[in-house]
């Protein structure tokens, strides 16, 4: 194989040389990370990814580099986009994401030492887990990166990055929007990550959830802290005829403990065709994905149904990351 890059990097903005990298070496644990500088900066490495996709398809920017892709709870989209971004650039994945139950995890080994162990072969860990907080205890255990790729019912700030920029892409700005959050606000990790990043944006936020799924009181208090203009509602029609964003989530059944309340709540909201003609012409509406009846089928159609475009701009955003904190961007 040759040695030569694909893409010429040299023909890209001239800005992206000279700007400093402000996540060269660091984890990523939690959108609290990140400023409207950072995001500024990351945002403008992510279109460059997105052009060099769509230009040349790979290039050889990480070709020295190897990441451990572990997952500690099922995935597509984040496992499949993080070991398709460090394809893309060059590099290689040690893949642990069907199942750690392959792995020594299922002998008993500990998250500290499974990362401890990780850390030798890789230069940067993507961890999911199903604990609030473990990748942040996996960041004091290790000398590489670590990439929350989801803690639990807590953080998924790579998600939220992703959201954030596909706002942005779909509708050219971030402020002046009016973005409403639909489904399971109690545990949708996605929605806590997204709204504490919109905080630094002049937003109006809706919460709209059954009464057992409503956000988290030290997520709505950071929003009231933040003076936002924020509203809770149990009915979707209350937001659907002025939202820009409609941020669908699905009812997330493997947090609950009593399944007869999720059985209550699974279909508590379904976007349909007959809604959407309620909403505005320039609306998205989004969804982290995985679906299980909340946005009918016959929606995708909609030119306004974002969230296949929200799944793409998903790699280039975690080639964006990855590159940065392997200090190649
Ligand atoms: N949105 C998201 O995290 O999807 P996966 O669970 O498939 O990674």
């Amino acid at each position: 194989m040759s040695n030569q890059p694909l893409f010429d990097y040299s023909q890209l903005p001239a800005k992206r040389a000279t700007r400093d990298n402000p996540l060269r070496g660091k984890s990523i644990l939690s959108v609290a990370q990140f400023d409207k500088e950072i995001i500024e900066y990351l945002f403008g490495r992510t279109r460059e990814m997105r052009e060099m996709v769509q230009r040349v398809g790979t290039v050889n920017l990480l070709r020295q580099y190897v990441a451990a892709c572990i997952f500690y709870e099922p995935s597509t989209r984040t496992s499949s986009s993080f070991i398709g971004a460090m394809e893309r650039l060059g590099g290689r994945t040690i893949p642990i994401t069907s199942g750690v139950e392959f792995s020594s995890v299922s002998k008993g080994e500990t998250l500290a030492d499974t990362m401890q162990v990780l850390e030798q072969y890789a230069d940067v860990i993507v961890l999911r887990h199903h604990e609030i907080g473990a990748a942040k205890m996996a960041a004091e255990y290790t000398h590489v990166p670590i990439i929350n790729a989801g803690d639990g019912a807590g953080e998924h700030p790579t998600q939220a990055l992703l959201d954030l920029f596909t706002i942005q892409d779909e509708l050219g700005s971030l402020d002046g929007l009016k973005v409403a959050m639909v489904g399971d606000l109690r545990y949708g990790r996605t929605v806590h990550s997204l709204t504490k990043l919109l905080l630094q944006y002049n937003v109006k936020l809706r919460f709209v959830s059954p009464e057992i799924l409503r956000l988290p009181l030290n997520v709505m208090n950071q929003v009231i802290d933040a003076g936002v203009d924020v509203r809770e509602t149990h009915d979707v029609a209350d937001v659907i005829e002025n939202a820009d964003v409609l941020y669908v989530t699905r009812v997330q059944k493997e947090r609950f403990t009593d399944l007869r309340q999720y059985e209550e709540v699974k279909n508590f909201y379904e976007i349909t065709p007959e809604l959407m003609k309620r909403a505005q012409e320039k609306m998205v509406v989004m969804h982290p994905l995985p679906r299980v009846g909340e946005i009918h089928y016959a929606v995708d159609s909609d030119p306004r149904a974002a969230y296949f475009r929200q799944v793409k701009n998903g790699m280039f955003v975690r080639m964006a990351l990855l590159a940065a904190v392997l200090g190649q961007a």
